[in-house]
């Protein structure tokens, strides 16, 4: 079986590559990437908390504990003739599609950066999509990991992907259209993107509504230093659970927007890499499907709290502070998100957020230098 999977040198994608190259070594995995997270980052004036290798590095390492059946490809897939050569050359089983820009907050900071998230995302997409078209073998699949952000924060249980609209007759379509930022809505639009590939050319396509990913670490990363993913704090790349795991072992307070009733989906990294790595083998119920990624809906004052008791008991002393909120946001809703289906994907007890995030402190602990460094780019 031969993998595609983008995005392999980001936080997600590294992890991910080498679970599926331990559950099926006798495939081979292409993992492509043009870097440009780590150039993001480093714009931020930030850096991972955790040292982390350069790709070619952690190749090598990974040989050395079992991963053999990993290739980095250096290139950039909004680049067409890039893609339909990939395509052509080693014409793949199933492609895992994580390669995007998937900060919000970077976004949504000027026209250029949404211009550019705009262009990297879609172009990207309809490029694998198209070259699925042309040159892929008659049963490849797509697995894209989208966003839960394209929801929203609507007052009704979110379903697994689509909505019933009865009105004169009854119609199902797809649903993602409240997100807060121009990177959710480059997530909407691949779902149109998507949506009628599947419809006029029966591509097979699976779209996670990948929930907010956090964690430092997996069964397979925690082998050897040099086989470490990423982890981002700064404002623009840093998501909530994994900040304020990081301001804690800094004693910086742990900063909340407004009273800090918003409810967000949450998935450790842990269940994002499992999840994926078992839909390699699921047999598709119908040519398009989608899954609400996503294990516990958390509100970010209940997480400050956990956070800041669990890093007092290792001595730190930050406080949850309450400030004025400058998103444009509910903050007081009754969102649900059905997951169901999702679950039986996972077909394990999720990870708890609670014990996770004592892990994740204790790594940052010997790390708290690196986050001094760069504390200027938290807030
Ligand atoms: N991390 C989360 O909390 C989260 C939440 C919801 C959805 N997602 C989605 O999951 C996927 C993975 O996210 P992540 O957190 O690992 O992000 P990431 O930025 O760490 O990884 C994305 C990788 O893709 C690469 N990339 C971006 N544009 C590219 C291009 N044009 N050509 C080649 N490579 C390119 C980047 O260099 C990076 O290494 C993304 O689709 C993201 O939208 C992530």
């Amino acid at each position: 079986m031969k993998i595609l999977l983008t995005g392999i040198d980001g936080y997600c994608g590294w992890p991910l590559a080498l679970a599926i190259s331990k559950k099926f070594n006798k495939s081979k995995i292409i993992g492509v990437d043009n870097l440009s997270r780590r150039k993001w980052v480093n714009e931020s004036m930030s850096n991972s908390a955790i040292l982390i290798k350069s790709i070619q590095n952690r190749i090598k390492t990974a040989k050395k504990f079992g991963f053999k059946n990993i290739k980095f490809i250096g290139g950039d897939i909004t680049n067409a003739k890039f893609v339909e050569n990939l395509f052509k050359k080693y014409k793949f089983d199933i492609v895992i599609h994580c390669a995007s820009q998937p900060s919000a907050p970077f976004a949504n900071s000027s026209l250029h950066s949404a211009t550019f998230t705009l262009k990297n995302n879609n172009i990207s997409l309809l490029n694998i999509l198209w070259s699925m078209k042309k040159f892929g073998k008659k049963n490849i699949r797509l697995i894209n990991t989208s966003t839960t952000g394209v929801y929203g924060q609507p007052n009704f249980k979110i379903p697994e992907g689509f909505v019933e609209i009865i009105k004169n007759g009854k119609d199902t379509v797809p649903f993602t259209n409240l997100g807060g930022s121009w990177y959710h809505i480059t997530k909407s639009n691949d779902l149109n993107n998507l949506h009628l590939a599947n419809r006029i050319w029966g591509t097979r396509i699976i779209d996670m509504r990948t929930a907010i990913v956090y964690g430092i670490s997996t069964n397979e990363t925690v082998l050897h230093p040099d086989l470490n993913t990423r982890f981002d704090f700064d404002f623009n790349f840093g998501v909530v659970i994994n900040r304020f795991c990081a301001m804690s072992v800094i004693d910086h307070d742990l900063t909340v927007y407004g009273e800090g009733l918003q409810k967000r989906p949450f998935i450790s990294l842990i269940d994002f890499v499992k999840s994926i790595t078992n839909l390699i083998k699921y047999k598709q119920k119908k040519s398009f499907e989608v899954f609400n990624q996503t294990t516990e809906l958390l509100s970010i004052k209940d997480l400050a709290e956990t956070i800041g008791k669990n890093a007092r008991k290792f001595g730190a002393k930050s406080q949850v502070k309450f400030i004025r909120n400058p998103r444009v946001e509910k903050e007081r809703h009754n969102m649900k998100m059905e997951n169901k289906k999702f679950l039986k994907i996972l077909d394990s007890k999720p990870t708890s957020f609670k014990e996770e995030s004592v892990s994740i402190i204790k790594i940052l602990i010997k790390n708290k230098n690196r986050i001094l460094k760069y504390k200027e780019s938290l807030i």
